[in-house]
């Protein structure tokens, strides 16, 4: 049976549920981000600005809950053959995941804000508006998300090539303790 809490050995069903429905979430964000922006005006347009926005939320209510949830649990520790600096990097890494899930919804949703469009969540609320609109802070906000999503894209290709390195190369447990 596989621990609802993480381990001392692995990380448990609550944390690998979290981490592999919000990676799904945020890779398809990503996706769907990059393209959205340069559709032409319409109706497709809003459709996908729609659900990046409601997808994007979720990824923030999530995250809050998976925070609550690491703090009230251990974290597994690495594997004491691991170099220091793999270490290092490697909760380097996860620290900026944070962030980045915090930091990416917020000023997308500050985006909407100043663009004068409230953000709706899957029809059923509406989320209050951050600031007033003023076409000099969405353009300044645009460029600061995207750059935070590159950021996010960086890290992934960094922490997902770590992941399969240490499962085919060095042969260890670190994959296989995210995995059911
Ligand atoms: C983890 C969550 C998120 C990720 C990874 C993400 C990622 C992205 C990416 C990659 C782009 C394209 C950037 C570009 O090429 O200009 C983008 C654009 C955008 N995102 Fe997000 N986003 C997230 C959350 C949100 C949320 C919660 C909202 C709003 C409630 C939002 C609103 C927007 C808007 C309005 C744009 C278009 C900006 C423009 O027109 O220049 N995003 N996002
Ligand atoms: C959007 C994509 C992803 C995000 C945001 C993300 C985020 C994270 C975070 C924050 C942790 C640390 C967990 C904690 O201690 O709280 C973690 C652990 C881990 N992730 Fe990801 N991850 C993503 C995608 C992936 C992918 C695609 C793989 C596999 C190829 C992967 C493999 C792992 C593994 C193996 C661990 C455990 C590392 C350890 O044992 O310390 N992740 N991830």
């Amino acid at each position: 049976m596989l621990p609802i809490k993480n381990t001392l050995g692995r990380y448990g069903l609550v944390t690998m549920f979290l981490h592999w429905l919000m990676a799904l979430i945020i890779i398809g964000l990503l996706i769907v981000g990059l393209y959205m922006v340069d559709l032409p005006f319409g109706m497709k347009r809003l459709r996908f600005y729609g659900w990046h926005k409601e997808f994007g939320i979720l990824i923030l209510m999530l995250v809050c809950i998976r925070l609550a949830w690491r703090m009230g649990n251990m974290t597994p520790p690495m594997p004491v053959e691991m170099p220091r600096w793999q270490h290092v990097a490697a909760v380097a890494v996860h620290y900026a995941f944070y962030f980045l899930m915090v930091a990416l919804p917020i000023t997308g949703w500050m985006i909407s804000s100043a663009s004068g469009l409230s953000v709706s969540f899957f029809g059923l609320f509406v989320l209050p508006d951050f600031i007033t609109p003023n076409e000099h802070w969405r353009i300044l906000l645009s460029q600061i998300h995207k750059w935070l999503a590159y950021g996010l894209i960086a890290a992934i290709c960094g922490h997902m090539g770590a992941a399969l390195l240490h499962h085919f190369y060095y042969k260890d447990d670190i994959l296989r303790r995210m995995l059911p």
